[in-house]
């Protein structure tokens, strides 16, 4: 029983960092320079308007990653000083993911190109950081 909650908690959590973190690379890597291609008066109109279509979905998974993440960190205590440490820099760079992530949805942000790039970055290392917490506990 505990068993299946764990693997339903592991799969909220990946399943939500893919939607935020894969739509983030999406929207920096093939949204991004596609609007940059548009006439300037049109940039603005279809930008918000994706924008505004992510929101939902990146709020939900900014909650999603929260609730499961907190449930894997009581999974996972007194997994020692360098497991702590590295844990502790992924909750910071996911703290800036979430912060930058609620910016990048709001409309009239010209400034959402660059933030998409920060949160893509902080983005990868959260993941390369997990794959390494992972493997400090590997059976
Ligand atoms: C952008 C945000 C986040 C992303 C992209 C992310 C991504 C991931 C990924 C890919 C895994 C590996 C899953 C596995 O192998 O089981 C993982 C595991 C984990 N995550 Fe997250 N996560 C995020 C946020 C959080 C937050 C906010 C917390 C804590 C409050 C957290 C705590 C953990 C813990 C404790 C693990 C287990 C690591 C282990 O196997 O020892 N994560 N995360």
């Amino acid at each position: 029983m505990t068993e299946a909650l764990n693997v339903l908690m592991r799969w909220l959590h990946i399943t939500a960092a893919v939607v935020l973190i894969g739509g983030v690379l999406y929207a920096r890597l093939v949204v991004a320079p596609a609007i940059a291609s548009l006439p300037a008066a049109e940039q603005d109109t279809l930008g918000d308007a994706m924008a505004t279509r992510f929101r939902r979905l990146l709020f939900l998974a900014v909650l999603f990653l929260l609730a499961t993440g907190a449930y894997n960190v009581i999974l996972n205590l007194g997994r020692g000083a360098l497991y702590q440490t590295l844990l502790g820099i992924k909750i910071l760079l996911a703290l800036h993911v979430f912060a930058a992530g609620i910016l990048i949805v709001k409309a009239n942000n010209p400034k959402r190109t660059r933030q998409l790039t920060g949160v893509m970055i902080s983005g990868l290392i959260i993941i390369a950081i997990s794959a390494v917490l992972r493997q400090l506990h590997l059976p």
